[in-house]
């Protein structure tokens, strides 16, 4: 069999357009590892929360994000040994995550942690920024996008996220969503924001086969014109 290059592929877009299903089903068909850096943004918001830190500290933030100690599986997050994977899905820590997620000096910690896992290839990095500031040179960038009704029946409808919440919880989740949208659009380091080369695929009226489909596509024809 020929060896092919492993690829570096960046996932991109905001809550609910399906990255974590996409970037899921595409790793293992690649037989790539799969890595989630929302969950490590997430993961520094719950330690911090955890030592009583002031979330506003910068500083003392960035310090705890470069001292954690991450493992990320394909169903389960830890963080210096704790097993987080439900304690960061909830709504705090949605909020707690984006307002991180806002700290430069934060961001650019997590960063250098991504590149430091990415860097050999054979992954599919899905977060916010990778193919614009992690990856910038990444293989194939995908951003994936759905409406904002779509993307909050999805979060409603998520048990992962929907810890605590009722069944009515939709109006709830949309109002939390635009939020969380706005804050990451709008902040000046590193915002959400498609590059100028990913391909943009709508997920909105999509089913995941068919969106995991059109990026196995896009993936396939990276391989061939790079002839790896
Ligand atoms: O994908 P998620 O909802 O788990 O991400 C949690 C938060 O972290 C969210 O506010 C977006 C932010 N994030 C980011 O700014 N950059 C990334 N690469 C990944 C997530």
């Amino acid at each position: 069999m020929i060896q092919m290059r492993k690829l570096i592929i960046a996932i991109d877009g905001p809550s609910g357009a399906g990255k974590g299903t996409i970037s899921r089903a595409v790793a293992a068909r690649m037989h790539y590892r799969h890595i989630d850096t929302g969950a490590m943004y997430r993961g520094v918001a719950w330690k911090a929360l955890r030592e009583g830190i002031d979330l506003s500290d910068e500083s003392a933030v960035a310090v705890l994000a470069a001292r954690a100690r991450f493992d990320i599986g394909e169903d389960y997050v830890r963080i210096d040994g704790h097993d987080v994977s439900a304690a960061i899905r909830t709504a705090e820590i949605d909020a707690a995550a984006a307002a991180v997620a806002r700290q430069p000096t934060v961001r650019a910690v997590l960063i250098e942690r991504q590149r430091a896992m990415g860097a050999g290839g054979g992954v599919v990095m899905e977060g916010r920024d990778i193919g614009t500031v992690v990856f910038p040179a990444a293989d194939v960038k995908i951003f994936l996008d759905a409406s904002p009704e779509e993307r909050a029946r999805r979060r409603a409808n998520d048990p992962a996220h929907a810890a605590g919440r009722g069944p009515s919880a939709i109006q709830e989740v949309a109002a939390a969503l635009e939020q969380r949208d706005l804050s990451d659009r709008t902040r000046a380091a590193s915002p959400l924001v498609a590059a100028d080369d990913a391909a943009v695929i709508d997920t909105t009226a999509l089913s995941i086969d068919r969106a995991v489909e059109r990026v196995m596509e896009l993936i396939h024809g990276r391989l061939r014109s790079a002839n790896c």
